[in-house]
């Protein structure tokens, strides 16, 4: 069914806009039909070749538009789950209908340098926009529509699974009625019910196929450490794991078997230890994503994500801020003391309130935040001591740490390296380096002992 808001938001956009920005809200749909239920419009992707700058000509471009209302939390404690018997304390799989308030924000939260969670999507969203081709006969391709993402610990594997699941309902929202994330409790499968576990995946997995019946609802399966109902057969069979291995194994790709062929089932996978999977299961996973820990700029950006959140919310002062280049020079800038105010625009601040000099009274100084990296790199060239480049400096040393780590450090220095009371960004990076040094620490005693262990 055509969507009429869709239509005539995509009519609006093309009237009053010249070009677009990727991540870019927009308004004034006041007028179109049923414009009392458009809440925020956001030009969140662009899925063509070529051009990734984010800025987009309105004539180069096809616009996408979709609808959708978030499954709130009353819905969601609805959620069912898959369970053995009524009595089952730990399910196996949980369902949340889709797209949800829940899962609304990891899509943003994660980090990376190259687009990735975009290209996956848009992988995905082809490959399932591709399988619903009604003429296509399914069984020439060996299609199963399982993703695998790989890497190491705390990487965002898990995170970007919901992230994409969540993205796939509301792109793929034309084409199916509902859509469901069922997510597979892979550890109660196999440590509670020792011995059963290949019955409970074949009985998992006959209620999906049960529910994946409905071609109008899509169904997103996901699997997180997929290594324990999935490992090696081999090693079974070396008397290295138990037989309970070896029958989970069999009964998972039995059942991963019969729903290649239902077009609206996609199966999402992670795991830290992919050498650890059987390889006849490795071989069914049509995509396979290395997901690596942060690169240096994608620290930049965590360490900036945090930062910025603890001045949002008035943990770090807002008040006392680094001030950039100006005409005159470069200073620490304090504003009378008052309640911390919220960050954003631009700020006058009286310097006579500070030690600077009265001949000049007013100085216009950054909001004190952390800017974007390119942001950095521009307008702090050469200023060492601002809290950019020490947030730069400091994520060049974080090389390997992972994404849950990292967005550990700014909070957990603020908790032990200040005293509450005013706290500036500048003692806020100061508790973060704090942090840093810590962690390095650590690692550097942990990898003594293992050499010392060695010896
Ligand atoms: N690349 C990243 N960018 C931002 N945050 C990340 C990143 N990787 C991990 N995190 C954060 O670390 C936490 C754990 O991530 P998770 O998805 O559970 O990792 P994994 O499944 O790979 O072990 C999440 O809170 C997530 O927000
Ligand atoms: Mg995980």
């Amino acid at each position: 069914m055509p969507c009429q808001i869709c239509e005539a938001v995509a009519e609006r956009l093309g009237e009053n806009y010249v070009s677009v920005k990727v991540g870019q809200y927009v308004n004034g749909f006041g007028g179109i039909p049923h414009h009392e239920q458009v809440g925020n419009v956001e030009l969140v992707d662009y899925t063509g070749p070529g051009n990734i700058t984010g800025f987009y000509s309105m004539q180069e471009v096809q616009l996408d538009v979709q609808a959708y209302l978030l499954k709130t939390e009353a819905d969601t404690e609805q959620r069912r789950s898959i369970n053995q018997s009524d009595e089952e304390e730990m399910p196996q799989a949980r369902i949340l209908p889709l797209p949800n308030v829940l899962l609304n924000e990891a899509w943003n939260s994660l980090v990376f340098d190259d687009a990735l969670p975009a290209r996956l999507l848009r992988y995905i969203v082809r490959m399932v926009g591709m399988m619903s081709q009604p003429d296509l006969n399914l069984s020439t391709f060996n299609w199963n529509r399982l993703c695998l993402l790989h890497g190491p610990p705390g990487s965002g594997k898990s995170t970007l699974c919901r992230a994409l699941v969540q993205k796939l309902s509301i792109r793929l929202g034309n084409v199916f009625d509902k859509s469901v994330l069922i997510e597979i409790n892979t550890n109660a499968m196999l440590s509670k019910y020792f011995g059963e576990s290949g019955k409970l995946i074949g009985s998992t997995f006959e209620k999906i196929f049960t529910m994946a019946q409905d071609p109008g609802i899509l169904v997103c399966v996901v699997m997180d450490e997929v290594e324990t109902i999935a490992g090696s057969r081999e090693k079974s069979t070396n008397g290295m794991e138990c037989n309970d291995g070896l029958r989970a194994t069999n009964q998972l790709l039995t059942a991963l078997d019969r729903l290649r062929n239902l077009p609206n089932v996609i199966v999402l996978c992670t795991s830290n230890l992919i050498d650890a999977i059987d390889p006849a299961f490795v071989d069914r996973v049509d995509i396979k994503q290395l997901i690596p820990s942060p690169s240096p700029a994608a620290i930049y950006n965590i360490f900036r994500s945090c930062l910025n959140e603890l001045v949002r919310s008035n943990l770090v002062d807002s008040a006392v801020q680094f001030s950039e280049r100006s005409s005159s020079s470069r200073t620490l800038s304090s504003s009378p003391r008052k309640p911390a105010t919220r960050s954003g625009g631009r700020k006058v601040v009286n310097r006579n309130t500070s030690a600077s000099s009265p001949s000049e009274p007013w100085t216009i100084v950054s909001p004190p935040i952390i800017p974007t990296f390119s942001d950095m790199k521009v307008r702090f060239e050469g200023q060492p001591d601002s809290p950019a480049c020490r947030v730069w400096a400091l994520a060049q040393k974080c090389h390997g740490f992972s994404g849950r780590t990292l967005r550990r450090l700014p909070i957990l220095g603020l908790a032990m390296y200040t005293w509450g009371g005013d706290c500036t960004l500048q003692d806020a990076v100061s508790a973060l380096e704090a942090a840093v040094e810590q962690e390095l620490a650590v690692i550097k005693g942990s990898k003594r002992d293992i050499q010392m262990a060695r010896t």
